[in-house]
């Protein structure tokens, strides 16, 4: 029977053509070529109603039997083409472990928080307090608590910012906050005071309208000038390095009395003179004195029976002499490529 051969010849056709078969797609076309609507097999089931009695059973037995293998080739072949299609979606959503990270750009302290950090470390180690005062303050504070009564030549050196209203202004240093807190605690007094200072000025490498000063109150019993640059020769030696000299100079200020400019030796050259120290060999980093007897008792406390020193310095100068910085405005630009550097 012709037939049978040609049942034969598509049984081996469908497993050399499904045995090949590189796609679900592909698989599925074979399917509908032999299983479907017009596919082979399909068409030979439906001309068995032509055949004789005696050749139905026959030729219907051998196409059931081809049908059944040809089913079980495309399930065989299903199986290996879906388990290849996962095993390649695992290997590309593979993760390479040996690439290197995603670096995030991590922030870091601006150079003078920094800076004010490492100067109240250094006091709060000699038992000191931080203090705070307000940037608002009054002329009593910034100036008449501080001996500098309103006709005092020394009010008018300072550039003041004055507000809209009467004896209010933008505090021109941070000595202020000396008065505040000396009127509500009781000696001994070992304070810092950090902050924000104003001043009438135009911008330019040495000046900036707003800027940092650490100032410093020291009030106790026999409190002396040796008490004072020990002190701050300690202070020197920790902020720049053991190898600093500190050296005191005659100045004047109206709440000290002595008062003293205090030069550290130069970092750059260790003395010799170079261009940082402009040829002198020492850098000038504060200001300082042993607290007039008019301040003390201005608070009420009695200057004969306590004495006090106290020093203010400017944090942008300190941060420009230890790390080189040649213009106060770099501070405040907040350029990366500037403050990336601390
Ligand atoms: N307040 C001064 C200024 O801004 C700095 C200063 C000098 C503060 C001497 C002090 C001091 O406490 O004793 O220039």
């Amino acid at each position: 029977m012709p037939v049978l051969n040609e049942l034969e010849k598509i049984k081996k056709e469908g497993k050399d053509k499904i045995f090949i078969a590189s796609s679900l797609e592909e698989l599925e076309s074979l399917r509908v070529s032999f299983l479907g609507k017009k596919g082979k097999i399909t068409v030979i089931l439906k001309s068995l109603g032509n055949l004789s009695s005696k050749e139905k059973p026959v030729v219907g037995k051998k196409t059931n039997e081809v049908r059944q293998f040809i089913e079980g080739e495309l399930i065989k072949r299903k199986k290996k083409l879906e388990s290849k299609v996962l095993e390649r979606k695992l290997e590309e959503e593979v993760i390479d472990i040996t690439l290197p990270g995603r670096c995030f750009p991590v922030g870091k302290r601006h150079l003078i928080t920094q800076i004010i950090d490492e100067i109240t470390d250094i006091f709060i180690g000699l038992g000191y307090k931080v203090a705070e005062g307000p940037e608002v303050e009054t002329e009593y504070y910034n100036f008449d608590a501080l001996n500098t009564p309103a006709d005092h030549p020394a009010r008018s050196l300072m550039d003041t910012l004055y507000t809209q209203k009467d004896g209010v202004l933008l505090r021109t240093h941070t000595s202020p906050v000396q008065v505040r807190v000396m009127e509500k605690t009781l000696p001994p007094v070992y304070i810092i005071a950090p902050g924000k200072a104003y001043r009438r000025d135009v911008p330019d490498p040495s000046h900036s309208p707003m800027f940092h000063q650490v100032e410093g109150l020291a009030v106790d019993k026999k409190i002396t000038f040796g008490d004072l640059k020990g002190t701050l020769e300690v202070f020197a030696k920790k902020m720049f390095g053991t190898d600093r000299d500190v050296r005191l100079r005659p100045h004047f200020f109206p709440f000290t009395e002595p008062s003293v400019e205090v030069d550290v030796s130069c970092m750059m050259c260790g003395g010799k003179g170079c261009r940082v120290c402009s040829g002198v060999g020492w850098l000038e980093i504060l200001g300082a004195g042993m607290v007039d007897p008019n301040v003390l008792s201005e608070v009420g406390y009695d200057p004969e029976e306590v004495s006090g020193f106290a020093f203010g310095m400017g944090v942008e100068r300190i941060a420009m002499l230890k790390y080189g910085v040649n213009d106060i405005r770099l501070f405040y630009e907040n350029d990366l490529r500037f403050l990336e550097q601390f």
